[in-house]
Order: C-alpha cells, then structure tokens, then sequence
C-alpha cells in the first residue's frame, strides 16, 4: 500500500527518490571506477589519435583509471559520432572530434545522429595547422613548381585524404579551387594509412595537420610545400604559407573538441573536463604539443561552453558554403 506524506509524495516514492539520491552520491564519488573510452574518429597512427594518445596518458594518471582510445573508423568521422551519439549515457564514452562534427549535417543528408542536440559538450581541446606535403620524389620544388604541374597533369595528381568530413578532405577540395585545378582523390580511413600511402609513393600529395606530419617533415622523408595558416609557424619558421604563394586569403586550422553521450552525468563532464585541462597545463604534454604545431586554446574555450559555441558558429558557417557547392556525402 501506499502511504501519502503531508508534504504530498508518497512514501515509496521519497524511499526511490533517496536511494537514487544516495546512488548519485556514490556515484559521483566513486567515479570513475572502471577504464573509460575515448573514441577517435580515424585511424591509428593519424593527427586525431596521436593527439588522443598523448592526452590519454595524463589524464590516466589524474583519473586513477585508463583512458582508452579505440579507433571507430568510417564515414568521414561519422560513424564514431553515431557511436558515441547512441553509447550508454553513464560517464564512460567520450568522443574527439574535429571540424567535421560542424561540417557533417551539410555534408551528410541522412545522419543518424544531431551534433547540436546529441551530445554533451566537455571541451575545446587543441587547434592545428595544416601542411600541403608530397611523396619524397615529386619533381616540383616548390608550391609554385606544383602549381604548373598538377595544372598539366590534372587528374594525374592524386591527393589522398580521409573521406567526406575529414579536414584533409576540406583542405584538398579549397586547395583544387583556390588553385583552379582537377585532381584525382583517394580516400583512406584517416591520414595514418593515407601518409603511409604517401611515404610508399603510392599517392603524389596529401594535405594533414602538423600532429601527423612534422616528425616526417623533420625527417625530411616528405616534401613540404607550404602550411594553410595565414602566418608562419613557429615549428616550421622557414616554410611559406599557402597564402603568401599565390593563394590568397587561404587559412585552415583544425580545432578539436570533446564530447559525451546526451545525458551523461554532470560530474563525469566535470572530471574528465578537469583531467583534460590539467593534461593540457602538464609540462611534458604542452611540449610535445608544440612540438607538433598544436596550440591550446584560451581557458575561456577549455569548457562546455566554449565548445557549444564555437560548434554552434562553425555549423553556421560551413553550411552555406558546403550547400553551395552541392557536394554531399550520401
Ligand atoms: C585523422 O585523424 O586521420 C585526420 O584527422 C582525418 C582528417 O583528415 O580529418
């Protein structure tokens, strides 16, 4: 039987709604007391999962758990954020993920999940510059030498990337425009296996973050043609940006985000929010991120809110200019 308080709820129902009470608090307490899972949209051995790879191990020791990356390739990206979109809500999936979660809803007519509504938003994470390099033994010198020969050879060129969403897909079909030429496009599951391609000269050029390419730029096992920032960077002082060699105005950065399943505790955000912050003030892994090119946003983006933001004015931005072009993915 029920018995109804004066404060008008029943006794069964105060009894549910304190142990549930008390299972938060524990909860909250006790977490995370299993590994959790950071889903990585590429490949193994690409920008997106060296960068997870580093942050996981900081934020391994902060947490007392593992961090585990598990690689849910596809689609352009899509397919882990689909993942991440339908996992169990309970602090243990996370996802990082880059432009495409902006680019994605133009790009793709029939996704299954809502990159504005379906999630819950931790973190900006780090933003990345872009290198345009080439098989060891491309015959041009530079980007100008490139230019007149991707112009007779067109479709002779190919430009690897990691599918419609990718960021080196983006840069890719800005630098076929920007450079008014044709070429031929390969798709590999992530810019790993496409750089593998690359080094084995099986593909001519590919256009990836500095995370994946400095160690081969450094190594000279690449050629480099120029980087997509509107200044120099730092890493690379001698190296021209695009825009400097003939291509005006050109820019592209990746930047990264962290995200969870809709309705994923609040104090799970919160911890893994704070281990990530902390991983990214941690001396060795800033070092060995600005080694790469990376840099850290400001504090200010380093919170739910400054993702949900930028994510909202990104949306905006690339869906005029994806629908204006006519290129879908599906
Ligand atoms: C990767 O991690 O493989 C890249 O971020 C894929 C891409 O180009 O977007």
């Amino acid at each position: 039987m029920i018995r109804f308080r004066k404060d008008g709820t029943s006794s069964k129902r105060a009894a549910a709604l304190a142990c549930l009470l008390w299972a938060g608090a524990t909860w909250a307490q006790g977490y995370p007391a299993k590994p959790i899972t950071l889903v990585v949209p590429f490949a193994a051995g690409g920008p997106t999962d060296v960068v997870a790879r580093i942050l996981a191990g900081s934020m391994t020791r902060t947490l007392g758990q593992t961090v585990v990356v598990e690689n849910k390739v596809g689609a352009g990206g899509t397919i882990a954020a689909a993942y991440t979109a339908r996992a169990t809500p309970d602090g243990y999936t996370f996802l990082i993920h880059h432009n495409g979660m902006a680019t994605a809803p133009a790009l793709y007519r029939k996704l299954s999940y809502r990159p504005l509504a379906d999630f819950e938003y931790v973190s900006q994470v780090i933003d990345v510059p872009m290198t345009l390099v080439g098989r060891k033994d491309m015959p041009a010198r530079d980007f100008r030498e490139l230019m007149a020969y991707v112009k007779a050879n067109g479709d002779k060129t190919n430009l690897a990337h990691a599918g419609l969403g990718a960021v080196s897909h983006l840069c890719g079909a800005l630098l076929r425009q920007a450079m008014g030429a044709s070429m031929t496009t390969v798709p590999y599951q992530g810019t790993g296996p496409a750089m593998n391609a690359l080094l084995a000269g099986q593909v001519d050029l590919l256009c990836d973050q500095t995370t994946s390419t400095t160690p081969y730029i450094k190594a000279g096992s690449v050629k480099l043609y120029g980087v997509t920032t509107s200044t120099r960077l730092k890493t690379l002082p001698d190296t021209p940006t695009l825009a400097e060699q003939g291509l005006n105005g050109f820019h592209l950065v990746v930047w990264h985000g962290i995200y969870a399943p809709k309705g994923t505790p609040r104090e799970a955000i919160d911890k893994f929010g704070a281990a990530l912050r902390a991983a990214l003030k941690d001396p060795a892994v800033a070092q060995r991120l600005a080694e790469l090119g990376a840099v850290i946003p400001s504090d200010d983006k380093l919170t739910p809110a400054g993702l949900q933001s930028w994510l909202q004015e990104e949306t905006k931005r690339y869906e005029p200019v994806i629908k204006a072009a006519g290129q879908f993915a599906d």
